[in-house]
């Protein structure tokens, strides 16, 4: 785990600053410097430099595989969660009459593909009770007719923390629908249950620690039928140079559909550096070490006069606390004004923690909270 002095060398810029918002953006470690520098030398090599560009990818996307529980060959890297979905719309080919389901505690990627105008299927929104998601609320929505479902590991806005399997259970039980789960806010922060997952999508510059740029796709061989995007382009396609390719376009299957073009190499080094770095610290022990510090600010945040709207249920938590207050522009420039950086958006405040963070963070975090309380 993280220590005082690995910490500072890993993160110089933490020791300036009260960091607490690794939801929105993580802190890169300086692994991910050199990637960038990597990157940038190998690019002076002009084509010559593909052999380490593609090299760099095929260690990345073993890392990847090892992350979601698969095998490299089923995942891929796009650039970013939501073309991840819109590509995953497509590959579903939906018609009138199918349905999809959405979850009022997730980000827009995993929600608004099924909203557009020409989506043609019902998206029906399976709504949280208490900042809870129930699987006894989902079971009534479940049908012959629902072809996907979307959810977030973790909720980017309370952070309550979904259980897979049994989500999994009441699909498989009540439809033939395809599970996806983005697990932007969960990936390099909770160990993951992921082995009912049909489709798993990530962003790359949260709690993973690399760039931006990145979209992480899984997608196991038993389903890669079901999820084969049918879109132009060339690295996504068998025949991009064959002699028909004027006549069709022949997708390769399941994860390989999602890289439509050139691999976006300037993102792929830093993934493959931050998942290093992020497996060298191990998940299961930043998850263990910060659980007391996350359930010690929560008990805080309930005695405090905020409306906390993360669920008091420990094991539904992980890294994300969030809360209300009328006066939330304020207490977020008060924050701000002290060097406390929590996100202030979507009606609530954002509180993250993550590994490189410490007691003392937290401990900062609730004192100058409480002088905000007290101005407001
Ligand atoms: C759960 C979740 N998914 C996806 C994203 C971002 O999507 P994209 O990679 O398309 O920017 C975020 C936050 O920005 C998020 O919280």
């Amino acid at each position: 785990m993280l220590d005082a002095q690995s910490r500072q060398k890993d993160f110089p810029s933490l020791g300036q600053m009260t960091y607490l918002n690794t939801a929105a953006e993580g802190i890169a470690p300086l692994a991910v410097h050199e990637a960038l520098n990597r990157y940038f030398k190998d690019k002076q090599q002009g084509m010559a430099g593909r052999d380490a560009h593609f090299a760099t990818r095929d260690s990345a996307l073993k890392l990847v595989g090892e992350m979601y529980g698969l095998s490299a060959d089923e995942v891929n890297i796009c650039s970013c969660s939501s073309e991840a979905y819109n590509l995953a719309a497509m590959a579903l080919r939906l018609k009138e009459g199918d349905e999809v389901i959405i979850n009022d505690l997730d980000f827009p990627a995993g929600t608004t593909p099924w909203l557009q105008p020409g989506c043609p299927a019902k998206a029906k929104v399976w709504r949280s009770r208490g900042g809870a998601l129930r699987t006894e609320d989902l079971v009534p929505l479940l049908g012959p007719k629902t072809r996907m479902l979307t959810v977030s590991y973790v909720s980017f806005f309370n952070g309550f923390t979904v259980n897979v399997p049994s989500i999994a259970q009441a699909v498989r039980k009540h439809s033939p629908a395809l599970l996806a789960v983005d697990v932007t806010q969960a990936l390099g922060r909770v160990p993951l249950e992921l082995r009912e997952a049909d489709l798993i999508v990530s962003s790359t510059h949260k709690w993973i620690l690399a760039s931006h740029g990145g979209g992480l796709v899984g997608i196991p061989k038993r389903v890669e039928d079901q999820l084969t995007v049918p879109a132009g382009g060339w690295f996504n396609l068998k025949n991009a140079f064959d002699a028909d390719r004027f006549e069709r376009a022949v997708s390769k299957p399941g994860a390989a559909s999602f890289g439509v073009g050139m691999p976006n190499f300037p993102a792929i080094y830093p993934i493959e550096a931050a998942i290093k770095y992020i497996q060298s610290v191990g998940v299961e022990q930043i998850d263990r070490t910060m659980r007391p510090i996350v359930n010690h600010c929560l008990d805080e945040l309930l005695k405090l006069p905020v409306e906390v709207i993360t669920p008091n249920e420990k094991q539904a938590i992980s890294g994300i606390l969030a809360f209300k207050h009328p006066s939330m522009d304020k207490i977020s420039q008060y924050l701000l004004s002290k060097n406390v950086h929590v996100m202030s958006q979507a009606g609530r405040m954002r509180v993250a923690i993550h590994g490189y963070n410490t007691a003392a963070d937290v401990d900062r975090l609730l004192a100058v909270l409480k002088e905000a309380l007290s101005h407001v």
